[in-house]
């Protein structure tokens, strides 16, 4: 499987680099609701998932499936408009397979933003929060496997899985915009169903702040491939609560939509000042 999976990245990278001839440095994946981000990028090349080798195909609602190239804040970028969930079918291999392409690709710099449930009675809803832990025991770990040491150690140290140097540049930068930014830690599950009301509690008692269906393999890996990676969830729904309220996909995309022009200010200026 390793030589296999080798050659299958070889390609996809060989086929995007004749596509783009510049050397991204920094990767942008942008989580649901949040697709309006790359109107924020000089975009000078576009590639639909569909045409890239080996790619998994975005299905969900509100991604947009393409991978974008261009400048933010005068770096060169790649950012994923849409990205693969494990719930909607594909392996964590397949989850993952943009964000080594990403690496091989040159990034350095990984910023990944979701939309997530919150369990924390100060969050509310639109509130932005940096990730600077999460909990990954619900989901595939993708480097379960042959190791391909190419990409990394068998077993990676993960004490730092979100960089605190990043962290810190992103807190002054809410500060100074006077956003009232939140910090915490992620649970990946694999949904598609939100959770139970019995589930919120045992989240929050794991010592959870916010609950998702994305990021954690993401981040798994480009910490393997020794990349910096940086996150922030948009809360976009109360997970514990008194009223009997459902949560649905409608609302959590709306909350993302009207929150994203912080995480885009905070993408930006922490772009600037990697
Ligand atoms: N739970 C899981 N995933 C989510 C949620 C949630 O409440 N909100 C957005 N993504």
């Amino acid at each position: 499987m390793g030589k296999k999976a080798l050659k299958q990245f070889n390609e996809t990278v060989k086929f995007l680099k004749k596509q783009y001839k510049e050397t991204p440095t920094v990767g942008i994946v942008l989580g649901s609701g949040l697709g309006n981000f790359v109107e924020e990028i000089e975009i000078e090349k576009e590639v639909a998932y569909g045409d890239i080798p080996n790619f998994p195909v975005s299905t969900v609602e509100g991604h947009k499936g393409k991978l974008i190239f261009g400048k933010l804040s005068g770096k060169t970028v790649v950012a994923m408009a849409g990205r693969f969930h494990y719930y909607e079918g594909y392996s964590a291999q397949d989850v993952i397979f943009p964000v080594r392409v990403m690496k091989l690709l040159g990034v350095e710099t990984l910023l990944l933003s979701n939309a997530a449930g919150t369990v924390n009675p100060d969050h509310k809803v639109g509130d932005i929060m940096i990730i600077n832990d999460h909990i990954s025991f619900f989901t595939p770990n993708p480097l379960i496997g042959k190791n391909i040491a190419d990409f990394g150690p068998r077993f990676p140290d993960m004490s730092e899985p979100y960089k605190k140097h990043l962290i810190q540049k992103a807190k002054a930068i809410a500060v100074a915009h006077n956003y009232d930014v939140k910090e915490g830690v992620y649970v990946a599950v694999t949904g598609p169903t939100f959770e139970t009301r019995a589930e919120y509690h045992f989240i929050k008692v794991i010592g959870a702040d916010v609950v998702g269906m994305s990021t954690v393999q993401e981040c798994i890996v480009a910490n393997h491939m020794g990349m910096e990676v940086f996150a922030i969830s948009i809360v976009t729904d109360i997970g514990i609560r008194e009223d009997h309220t459902i949560i649905t996909h409608e609302e959590v995309l709306e909350a993302a939509k009207q929150a994203e022009p912080k995480l885009a200010t905070i993408f930006k200026e922490l772009v600037a000042a990697i």
